[in-house]
């Protein structure tokens, strides 16, 4: 996301009386925390994941981590014949497309209130990351069925998901895909190549998530995927407050980010020194009912200026730049514990907007 500092002069104040709870109560289980900080794969996962990266030695593990990095750079798919590959997928890109997938699926799950999930399909299911962050947002769900070409990845996501169905299968050779009540197609729309969408839609019973890097191409996809379900009839759940056409225009793209714990072997690998990643990600979430939309959403990472917070949303009439100062104490608390990613409900506090 490119700011924008110049800020036009149009002012809107915005004064609601409503509460700014970041928790929601399903009526499924226990209230799930909406915006957290790092999200980490379950212990059970990550253990699992180290034997298989012990097994494969440092040296191996580095080079072929070295070769799928070069591969993601150029958007070129990723082919993981060999435990190597499979074990530096597992430790380097799993973390962070499972914390993308469960930052999404956690709104998601705010959006659809109390709508349960019984079912989840996965396609492109990888090692299984999404349906592992499915698992976690939606455990009321009975079946988890993933769809995966590769047999190596496959299997990885069977030692950790021994529940689940797996379709060993290429997705473009189904003919009609197994309807569920929630379809996710998670860093794979792009290496599948044939649009999909349709047929997604097609067997999604409640909502349909697509994910895909945080970047201009990665954007562009999820743009078209988007336009696509909306012309077919879906309603919008997140991250767009409105089924409008998209405001933002090159060179700025919508997309958001997972804050992620880097383990030891994977800080070594990168020769890191941060024990963090963001793992920035674009997204659409779409529902076969209407959802409650947010007023707004913060587009880019808040801004910590003297005395100033200053937040860039995206609201149904267009982009927003918020800015709560210090003098309107209510507007700066809510803003100071605003993120990147969650929906802006100026509540009980008075902010100043600007279209820019
Ligand atoms: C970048 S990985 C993402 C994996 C997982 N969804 C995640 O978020 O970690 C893309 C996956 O899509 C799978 N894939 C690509 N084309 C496919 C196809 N035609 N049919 C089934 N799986 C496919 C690949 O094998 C790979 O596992």
């Amino acid at each position: 996301m490119k700011w924008e500092t110049s800020l036009s002069r149009e002012c809107v104040r915005v004064l609601t009386s409503r509460s700014t709870s970041t928790r929601v109560d399903t009526g499924i289980r226990e209230e799930v925390p909406v915006h957290d900080g790092s999200v980490q794969l379950p212990d059970g996962v990550r253990r699992m994941i180290e034997e298989r990266a012990e097994a494969v030695g440092f040296a191996a593990l580095k080079h072929a981590a070295t070769a799928m990095s070069a591969a993601y750079r150029e958007s070129r798919a990723v082919h993981m014949p060999d435990p190597a590959r499979t074990a530096a997928y597992l430790v380097t890109r799993m973390p962070a497309t499972f914390a993308a997938a469960h930052a999404v699926l956690r709104e998601l799950r705010e959006r659809l209130g109390t709508r349960p999930i019984s079912s989840v399909l996965d396609i492109g299911a990888g090692a299984g990351a999404a349906s592992l962050a499915a698992r976690e947002c939606f455990p009321e769900a009975q079946t988890i069925t993933m769809v995966e070409r590769d047999p190596a990845l496959a299997a990885a996501a069977h030692q950790w998901l021994p529940e689940a169905a797996i379709m060993l299968e290429d997705v473009t050779r189904i003919k009609t895909l197994p309807p569920h009540d929630l379809v996710i197609a998670a860093y794979s729309l792009d290496e599948i190549a044939e649009p999909l969408a349709a047929r997604l839609w097609q067997a999604a019973r409640v909502a349909l998530v697509a994910i895909e890097p945080g970047t201009p191409r990665g954007y562009a996809l999820i743009l078209k995927v988007r336009e696509e379900l909306l012309e077919a009839g879906a309603s919008m759940a997140a991250p767009c407050p409105a089924a409008t056409p998209c405001p933002l225009a090159a060179p700025d793209w919508c997309h958001f980010a997972a804050r992620v714990e880097r383990s030891s072997i994977h800080r070594r690998i990168k020769d890191a020194e941060l024990g963090y990643e963001d793992e920035k990600f674009s997204y659409v979430a779409v529902a076969r009912e209407p959802v409650d939309l947010p007023a707004s959403r913060i587009i880019g990472r808040p801004r910590q200026r003297p005395g100033l917070i200053v937040l860039e949303t995206c609201a149904p009439g267009g982009v927003r730049t918020v800015r709560a100062p210090r003098s309107d104490r209510e507007a700066f608390r809510a803003a100071r514990k605003a993120t990147w990613g969650a929906a802006w409900t100026p509540r009980s506090v008075t902010v100043v907007c600007e279209p820019r």
